[in-house]
């Protein structure tokens, strides 16, 4: 079976990689930018050093700060009718995930025409987008280097997930300073996030090589380096690591894409605005309870890059012991127990489970759920 890598071509890692953003806009000729952002990063002036950067280098642009942290259809048309509004011939986002996902799609429907919606799913578009340059300030959606973009639609309360390779960014940065700032909370939820897309991709039915070997080190990063990041935010070898760490783990889960833990967080996020990486936390444990009957030699694997001696184990000790691991990571870096106190409803689980099963996300889980296993595992999370 064939399968396809897909990243950005260039990629910028380390303090002070912000400069060499610049240095490619530069290069391309691009003359005006819009730089999406979201309101936090505008106010405490990351926006502002960076449009400067662009102003000393005579590069035009103009600031959309309205990406919010699940970010919606309406963020996207606010934000295109400005890009249209200046004429723009390049995007910038600057931010965690939202920033770039909102950037994504409002390039995407720049060069494509129609609306956001029409394109969700897989490869839906015609055309490349505008060019994006992604710059992170979390560890992380990975969204600086992968080809997903998830769009809230806010009448209909889901999220839907456009995975298209024209929504690749031109070029990624993660310049660990910018991460410096990132509180604990946004550091652990980020740093949960990332982990899930490490095991999600390495339990996946869509797996090579490639994305193994990188899934495997993404894991054994993120628990070296967690925790030291969300108790000391400005240990910048922690900040550096996890950067690399969520890097890693993008690179995998854009290629072997995900599993459940997202089909299912990306319906809670949706239905009660929640952060992402907390309900991946939260569901993880969970989700790979149910995949350990099918894939539990892969989780053995896990609990070794987490630092689990897993030699004398079986498979299925080895599983336990990844779940184990995971469960323990997440209470340190202080994420809540359940569901129940993120505000889930037991009420609504049947119609999560229903949109659940069908985010593109949830195709290349290792084993196939029925609605009722679905909502089991909703349950068991609670
Ligand atoms: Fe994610």
């Amino acid at each position: 079976m064939s399968s396809t890598f897909y990243m950005p071509s260039l990629n910028v890692m380390g303090s002070g990689s912000v400069a060499e953003a610049i240095n490619y806009i530069k290069e391309q000729g691009f003359k005006q930018g819009l730089v999406v952002s979201d309101e936090v990063l505008n106010k405490i002036g990351v926006v502002k050093n960076f449009t400067d950067l662009l102003d000393k280098a005579q590069i035009s642009s103009i600031v959309f700060d309205k990406a919010q942290p699940n970010p919606t259809v309406g963020n996207v048309n606010d934000g295109l009718a400005l890009l249209k509004q200046h004429d723009c011939d390049f995007v910038v986002s600057l931010g965690g995930g939202s920033p770039h996902d909102c950037a994504k799609g409002i390039a995407l429907v720049a060069s494509n025409g129609g609306k956001v919606a029409d394109y969700e799913g897989v490869d839906q578009s015609r055309k490349p987008q505008l060019p994006l340059i992604a710059i992170n300030t979390t560890a992380g959606t990975a969204s600086e280097m992968t080809r997903f973009a998830i769009i809230t639609d806010e009448k209909r309360h889901v999220k839907m997930a456009i995975v298209d390779k024209h929504t690749t960014p031109v070029l990624s940065v993660n310049d660990p300073s910018l991460m410096a700032g990132m509180p604990a909370s946004l550091t652990a939820a980020t740093g949960m996030d990332a982990l899930t897309h490490a095991i999600e991709a390495y339990v996946s039915t869509a797996a090579t090589p490639i994305t193994d070997a990188v899934a495997l080190k993404a894991i054994e990063l993120i628990q070296e380096n967690l925790l030291t990041a969300v108790d000391n935010g400005e240990n910048i070898v922690a900040r550096e690591q996890m950067a690399y760490a969520q890097f890693m783990a993008g690179m995998a889960f854009n290629n072997a894409s995900l599993g459940y833990v997202h089909a299912m967080a990306h319906q809670l996020g949706g239905f009660y605005d929640l952060p992402h990486g907390v309900c991946n936390a939260v569901l993880l444990p969970h989700v790979q309870r149910y995949n350990a009957r099918v894939c539990p030699k892969r989780l053995k694997d896990i609990a070794r890059s987490m630092g689990v001696d897993v030699l004398s184990m079986s498979a299925e000790q080895g599983a336990n012991a990844a779940i184990s691991a995971i469960e323990k990571l997440a209470k340190q870096v202080g994420i809540p127990a359940g569901l129940e106190v993120l505000g889930v409803k037991v009420d609504d689980i049947s119609l999560l489970a229903d949109n659940a099963l069908k985010d593109v996300c949830g195709l290349t889980n290792p084993k196939q759920a029925s609605h009722e296993e679905i909502c089991q595992i909703f349950l068991a999370a609670m």
